[in-house]
């Protein structure tokens, strides 16, 4: 993590804007701010929206614990206990994160004044510039005068679009409005909430003349998130959302892109060692399937072999021939001249019938239970050479993802 460059370098303005609301301004540079300050930057969040007030209303119980602290403190759109205060009272959101809200108590709305809340803008800038490292301010949507008001006062601007023909329609009005303030060398366009199927299609654009930022897609996690009033951005596990404002920050802020890259590079060995691990107990996993594998092999070889074969018959022999001599004894016994003879030879009968049925159920039940076995046997190879294969290509798609780590892809 990098040393905020507080003492050295002034704060670059940085003014968030829209053709239309809900396009994610307030998303968007609240999960910037909120990365910038990770990364060890010292950042100023403003709300200059009058209207919606989304970044205060985003951190609301701060600004409330705020405004607890001192008797009503002064913000850019309510007067405050200050009367003319110059400048806003901030909340403060973290070591290195501020927020001037638009508003500390939203009921009491009584500055309507655009000039006071100017002033008030370019004194809370001014105290900011050599305090921080960056300043964003989240301005109104559309081009009415408090969005002037916030674009007066930047030095970059990101227009947050959504990406369809009205927001583009309304890029276009908005930047033939205010040609100024969105002159082409300081403005940036930002598609945000694009569904994943289109982000391929972006870049054969209609505005040839202004930057053009790597869209943000639209993701569940942000709105999951918003519901309890966070930000989908996570440094330790990064979701898509937060690497597409990593690329968004690349871009915008040229200053903090040695930071970025150090958390990369960071990753990228923390993700290394990650599928390296994972990779070693899947490894253990197949070989132990495949001993089972070849196990479950020999058996079914050793159960074909011819060995096993002339020991089944072997034993089937021995008992057909103790059946064949007792039958010849019965004969010779029932064909014989006394009544000894006789008995011996109808003994003999009885037990040569009773060894044949012997035989021949054993003979049926052998044959019965080592189909059986060798269906069983076959059914196991089956399911560990599933296993196996499924097993090898886990292991064969993390190798692949090691390799294509999407972190690894920075600037675009
Ligand atoms: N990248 C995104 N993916 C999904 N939903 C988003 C994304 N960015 C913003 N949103 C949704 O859009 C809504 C409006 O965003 P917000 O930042 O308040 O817009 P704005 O400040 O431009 O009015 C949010 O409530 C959120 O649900
Ligand atoms: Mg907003």
């Amino acid at each position: 993590m990098s040393e905020p460059s507080v003492e050295t370098s002034e704060a670059s303005i940085t003014c968030f804007v829209s053709p239309k609301g809900g396009s994610g301004k307030t998303v968007v540079c609240a999960g910037l701010a909120s990365i910038l300050s990770s990364l060890g930057f010292k950042v100023l969040m403003i709300d200059a929206d009058e209207a919606t007030s989304g970044m205060t209303m985003l951190y609301l119980r701060s600004v409330l614990a705020r405004k607890r602290q001192g008797d009503y403190p002064s913000s850019l759109y309510d007067v405050g206990k200050d009367g003319l205060s110059r400048s806003a009272e901030l909340t403060h959101l973290g070591d290195l994160l501020d927020l001037a809200p638009a508003a500390y108590a939203t009921a009491v709305m009584k500055n309507d004044a655009i000039g006071v809340a100017s002033d008030r803008l370019s004194a809370t800038i001014a105290n900011a510039r050599k305090r921080y490292d960056y300043v964003l301010i989240d301005a109104e949507a559309g081009g009415d005068p408090r969005a002037i008001m916030a674009l007066n006062h930047a030095d970059e601007v990101v227009v947050v679009s959504e990406w369809d023909p009205i927001s583009a329609q309304g890029t276009v009005r908005l930047q033939q409005a205010l040609p100024d303030l969105l002159a082409p060398e300081k403005t940036w366009i930002l598609y945000n909430k694009v569904l994943p199927e289109f982000i391929g299609a972006i870049g054969d654009s209609f505005l040839e003349v202004v930057r053009y930022l790597s869209p943000v897609p639209w993701d569940a996690d942000v709105v999951r998130s918003l519901m309890r009033s966070e930000l989908a951005v996570n440094l330790e596990a990064p979701n898509t959302h937060t690497l597409a404002l990593m690329r968004t920050i690349d871009a915008v802020f040229p200053g903090a892109r040695p930071a970025v890259e150090a958390w990369r590079g960071e990753l990228r060995d923390k993700n290394h060692s990650e599928i390296a691990s994972q990779i070693g107990s899947i490894e253990k996993k197949i070989s132990a399937v495949e001993s089972a594998l070849s196990r479950t092999t020999s058996e079914v070889v050793s159960r074909n072999s011819p060995g096993a074969a002339i020991n089944a018959i072997g034993r089937i022999a021995i008992m057909a021939a103790g059946v064949l001599a007792l039958l010849v004894a019965s004969l010779v016994g029932l064909f014989g001249s006394s009544l000894i003879e006789s008995l011996v030879g109808g003994a003999a009968a009885l037990i040569g019938a009773v060894l044949a049925i012997v035989t021949l159920t054993y003979v049926r039940r052998r044959a019965d239970s080592e189909r059986r076995k060798m269906r069983d046997l076959g059914v196991q190879q089956d399911v560990l050479r599933t296993k196996l294969y499924e097993l090898m290509e886990t292991r064969d798609k993390l190798r692949v993802a090691d390799l294509q780590d999407p972190r690894i892809r920075g600037s675009q």
